[in-house]
């Protein structure tokens, strides 16, 4: 009796230096580590959010980048579903926009021009003869003040905040921007942004994650299988401006209502994929206002992955990595081609200032814009 007491005794003993000591692996938690130095001499850093199904996802203060994605396939392996670099100075040399953060507006302004409140405003061109995600020095490329917090419903949060100055790039207005990324217990990515103005200007924020659900580096997206939520889309001129049109997408390759594979129709003879040399469209999202609703579902029949976007945004940009041409090597040393991922942008539409059909992107003093977006993953 005395030694199965002892035993049980040594036994509770062993068990409860096992829980102090093994990492806790299945928790929420966030990690901070330094990342590298910028040429300013400013020190940057990534932060690891991790939650309680062992996703994780690193992030860095410098661009707001989203470094690293892991995420379980069907057989609960992880794999990173991000296209990028691991270290600071290939974000900092050569990047299409690889995970940033995009602003003060996100894709274009036709001929860098807009104007508001009877006054027109000209910014950088930096894309053909437009602007393009901000301009020169967009929220993409500047170091954002990083905060580790809880959010409301006690989840551990990075929160990132940057004041772009009046007339920065050209935009009117002080804009203080707050970003938060968290992840959810149903392993999404969540983003949630907010600013406030002290001049009426134009805002279109949005997160520019290049995506492999079959992970990164590991070839084409071509058979990964894309819904898109929408009706409509906004076709584009050769400038990848768009028209004003908002046309249906019935009998056309834009016709994603029913999942279908990205290289299904990609190739076809149609003046709008030439345009854009393959998918790079804004799509009409169907909703009711600004509800939180399903933009998209991807899912990838090789690693069964799956990914669902849900936004507050009445947009949502589909480019399909046409710019990618294997100049670049990413994280894991393998190149990235040609269509080897695709970016889901949610956004307000493309040159929404010079469109006054369009919903309006522009933000007044005493106004707040909020926006979210979750990207959730699951396996089928
Ligand atoms: C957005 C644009 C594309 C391209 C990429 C970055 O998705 O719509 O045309 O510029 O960003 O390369």
């Amino acid at each position: 009796m005395r030694v199965l007491k002892m035993s049980v005794f040594l036994g509770l003993i062993v068990a409860l230096m096992f829980s102090c000591t093994s990492t806790p692996k299945n928790e929420n938690s966030i990690k901070k580590e330094v990342f590298g130095t910028m040429p300013s001499g400013e020190q940057v850093f990534l932060y690891t959010l991790r939650n309680e199904k062992g996703m994780e996802a690193t992030i860095t203060n410098y661009g707001g980048i989203v470094v690293s994605l892991l995420v379980p396939d069907k057989n609960n392996k992880m794999g990173d579903v991000v296209l990028g670099y691991n270290n600071l100075e290939g974000f900092l040399h050569d990047s299409p926009y690889f995970g940033a953060l995009i602003g003060r507006f996100g894709n274009r302004i036709a001929k860098g021009k807009f104007t508001l409140e009877g006054k027109e405003y000209t910014l950088a061109i930096n894309n053909g003869e437009n602007t393009l995600h901000g301009g020169l020095k967009g929220f993409d490329k500047v170091v954002w003040t990083p905060e580790e917090i809880k959010t409301a419903d006690g989840r551990p949060g990075l929160k990132l905040t940057y004041l772009s100055k009046d007339m920065e790039e050209g935009y009117p207005g002080n804009l203080s921007v707050t970003v938060v990324y968290s992840l959810t217990d149903d392993s999404g990515l969540q983003i949630d942004y907010s600013a406030t103005t002290d001049k009426a200007t134009v805002i279109n924020l949005t997160n520019h994650s290049y995506f492999n659900l079959s992970g990164e580096g590991s070839g084409t997206i071509l058979n990964q299988l894309m819904m898109i939520n929408a009706d409509k889309y906004t076709p584009i001129d050769q400038g990848l401006i768009p028209t004003g049109e908002l046309a249906d997408v019935e009998g056309t390759p834009f016709d994603f209502r029913e999942p279908t594979a990205i290289g299904k129709r990609i190739n076809e003879d149609n003046q709008q994929l030439k345009f854009g040399l393959g998918y790079d469209h804004n799509f009409v999202l169907n909703k009711k206002d600004s509800e939180m609703s399903l933009a998209a579902r991807v899912s990838d029949p090789k690693s069964g992955r799956v990914m669902e976007v849900y936004t507050t945004e009445p947009g949502l940009q589909f480019y399909s990595g046409n710019f990618l041409d294997g100049k670049i090597i990413g994280k894991s040393g393998r190149a990235y081609n040609y269509r080897d991922a695709f970016v889901l942008e949610t956004q307000h539409f493309p040159d929404s200032p010079n469109h006054p059909g369009f919903p309006s992107t522009v933000l007044r003093p005493g106004e707040k814009y909020v926006s979210q977006t979750i990207y959730k993953f699951t396996t089928e």
